[in-house]
């Protein structure tokens, strides 16, 4: 289970976090380490075919090509395992002594929260790569005091976080979402908006696509954030360490309204929230080994997704209109130089 740590730190709105979790080994480098291998397995000959040209940048660009395309091929040829949700195959409530519950055959699970106590689940399966979809109905009414994370993690030290976070308000006052990505135990890395639409109204889709070159969070298929792999500038990307999906419900009174200002009203207890249809497309990483085996499969597009230029027009809409804080925006929080992706052009 995830301790959470905030400290607020600056005047206009944002928060610090960092989830701490028990250092647990777990086998890295997975995937940078695969990729070559099997790759090397599959087409040994090609590798090693000359073009007949002798000009060397020529052959470079070949073979650069070569295994752009090969990579391609083994990427497409992925067998993920596609999960359409059923809580009780999928989760398991990990805290909250019955405050966490699954109903309606599975299709439904709600957290809730009195002053005694929150609640959490996790999902059974840790992934290595997914698009993982669920639809999430937030503490309606006064939701003031409340958090409701929702969050891909890994474990150990050096952990891999993925977060959505929504943080309650007075009734009729917006939610803020709340965004991160940890590389390598590393954060600071936050984006927050308003929403488009009452998210305690009706359940609406929060996914999650994390593949090796980008991470893209989606409000009801609307991209909010991109996060790239830009580890070519030497930014850490998470990609070698698998990840569990957590969810929890959680007083964090003292900084999640207006940055603390507004208490939790106990009267109004219990809260709750409520999940159905989990949807996830992913690799499934158990025993050392992950679902994605070479077994021909199209079903992996996700692989290898990007924004298309409507999506990009999408994403500028949302920052333009709904973005409330941007860490690369922040120069007062980094007065030694914004962190090294803000300045790429992403
Ligand atoms: C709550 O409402 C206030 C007033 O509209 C706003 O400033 C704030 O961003 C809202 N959200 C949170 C979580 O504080």
């Amino acid at each position: 289970m995830s301790v959470w740590l905030c400290t607020f730190v600056k005047p206009n709105n944002w928060l610090q976090m960092s989830g701490l979790d028990l250092p647990i080994p777990f086998p890295t480098r997975l995937h940078s380490a695969l990729i070559p291998y099997k790759y090397q397995l599959q087409h040994p000959k090609k590798l090693q075919t000359k073009p007949t040209s002798s000009n060397s940048s020529f052959t470079s660009q070949t073979k650069i090509m070569a295994s752009l395309i090969f990579f391609s091929f083994w990427i497409a040829s992925f067998v993920a395992a596609t999960s359409a949700g059923n809580f009780y195959q999928d989760f398991d409530i990990t805290w909250g002594d019955g405050r966490g519950k699954i109903l309606n055959n599975g299709d439904l699970l709600t957290l809730s929260l009195d002053k005694a106590s929150g609640s959490g689940f996790q999902s059974k399966n840790e992934f290595l790569f997914g698009k993982i979809d669920m639809q999430l109905k937030l503490v309606p009414g006064n939701s003031a005091g409340t958090a409701t994370a929702y969050y891909l993690s890994s474990k150990g030290s050096t952990w891999d976080e993925i977060d959505f976070e929504f943080l309650g308000n007075l009734s009729g006052d917006p939610y803020i979402l709340h965004t991160n990505v940890f590389s390598q135990g590393k954060g600071n890395r936050e984006e927050q908006f308003y929403l488009w639409f009452d998210p305690t109204a009706d359940f609406h889709t929060y996914s999650i696509l994390w593949n090796p070159q980008r991470i893209i969070f989606s409000v009801d298929d609307t991209p909010i954030r991109e996060f790239k792999n830009m580890e070519s500038m030497g930014v850490a990307y998470p990609k070698n360490q698998a990840m569990r999906i957590y969810s929890s419900l959680w007083n964090a009174d003292d900084w999640a309204t207006r940055g603390g200002l507004v208490k939790t009203d106990w009267s109004q207890a219990p809260f709750t929230a409520s999940y159905r249809n989990f949807n996830a497309n992913a690799c499934v990483w158990s025993n050392g080994a992950s679902s994605c085996t070479s077994t021909k499969n199209s079903s992996n597009a996700w692989l290898l997704q990007e924004l298309d230029s409507a999506n990009q027009e999408k994403l500028k809409w949302v920052q333009k209109n709904y973005m409330i804080y941007n860490y690369c925006g922040d120069t007062k929080r980094f007065p030694g130089g914004l962190p090294k992706e803000c300045n790429s052009g992403f």
